[in-house]
């Protein structure tokens, strides 16, 4: 017992994460401009919209990140309510950001059948009403895979379509959303055709060490973009790469005659 008490303490979550040598020469071979392709998009961007199949993706830091700024884009006027799983990382793990950043009420459900949330739980909870005692649901939130459950390509769509008739946006934390597309539960295109916005982590099962990336439709992620940097979400990660990458290079490149300027 205390043996596989300390086996399971021992084994690492996908949350921290070490970089392979492959990803650092990545870094090294990066090129090095900033330059945005069609539509104000990074090559990164452009590719993760072409394999999701959506307009345009936004970079973001953090998984967190892109979950909130999701939310503060598309909840634009009290009152104002997001309907999710009673045991979301949004609502658990995200240091109340839904009511600070976005001042919206949070309306937790637990899934009737224990596993994932339903149309039918959807459908008991939502609150759809114009009556001023209410707080009408704008978003449904949805997290795929949660703890490691993947809810099912059918009941996401039931649930979209249900949304899509009422109005109401479906926003999905897919930070581990390649892992379901990975177990064969459907694919990327299929699933984040069903939502509104989802942001994806290319930390955790990809094992990247930094970055997440919100997608969406183009109205969507323009005023995102504009949140984003209000929060001060706007950094040069090709830059940083570079800075990185120099320091390696570093003491022949600073310690010669040539003492060019560090690179910004
Ligand atoms: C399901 C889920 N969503 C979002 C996040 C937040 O990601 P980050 O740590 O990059 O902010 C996590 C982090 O573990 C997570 O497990």
């Amino acid at each position: 017992m205390l043996l596989l008490r300390t086996l399971f303490n021992d084994l690492p979550g996908d949350g921290g994460t070490t970089a392979t040598p492959a990803m650092l020469q990545a870094v090294i071979n990066a090129h090095l401009d900033d330059s945005w392709n069609e539509g104000g998009m990074t090559s990164l961007e452009l590719h993760v919209a072409q394999l999701t199949g959506r307009a345009c993706s936004l970079l973001v830091v953090s998984g967190t990140m892109g979950n909130q700024l999701a939310f503060r884009t598309h909840l634009t006027q009290p009152p104002m309510a997001v309907l999710l799983d009673s045991r979301s990382h949004t609502l658990e793990n995200e240091a109340g950001g839904i009511a600070t950043l976005s001042g919206a009420l949070v309306q937790p459900v637990m899934p009737s059948n224990g596993v994932y949330l339903t149309l039918e739980d959807i459908k008991k909870h939502i609150i759809l009403t114009e009556d001023q005692c209410s707080c009408p649901t704008r978003v449904i939130h949805l997290e795929n895979t949660l703890s490691g459950t993947i809810m099912p390509l059918e009941e996401t769509r039931r649930i979209s379509e249900f949304a899509r008739t009422k109005g109401v946006k479906v926003h999905c934390d897919g930070a581990r959303l390649w892992d379901a597309v990975a177990a064969g539960a459907g694919s990327l295109t299929d699933f984040c055709a069903l939502y509104d916005s989802v942001t994806l982590c290319f930390t955790k099962g990809l094992g990247a060490s930094v970055g997440s990336i919100l997608v969406g439709e183009k109205e969507f992620i323009k005023r995102a973009k504009w949140l984003r940097k209000s929060i001060g979400g706007v950094y040069a990660p090709t830059r940083y790469y570079r800075r990185r990458s120099a320091s390696r290079l570093g003491r022949s490149l600073w310690s010669g005659s040539d003492r060019r300027a560090e690179p910004a």
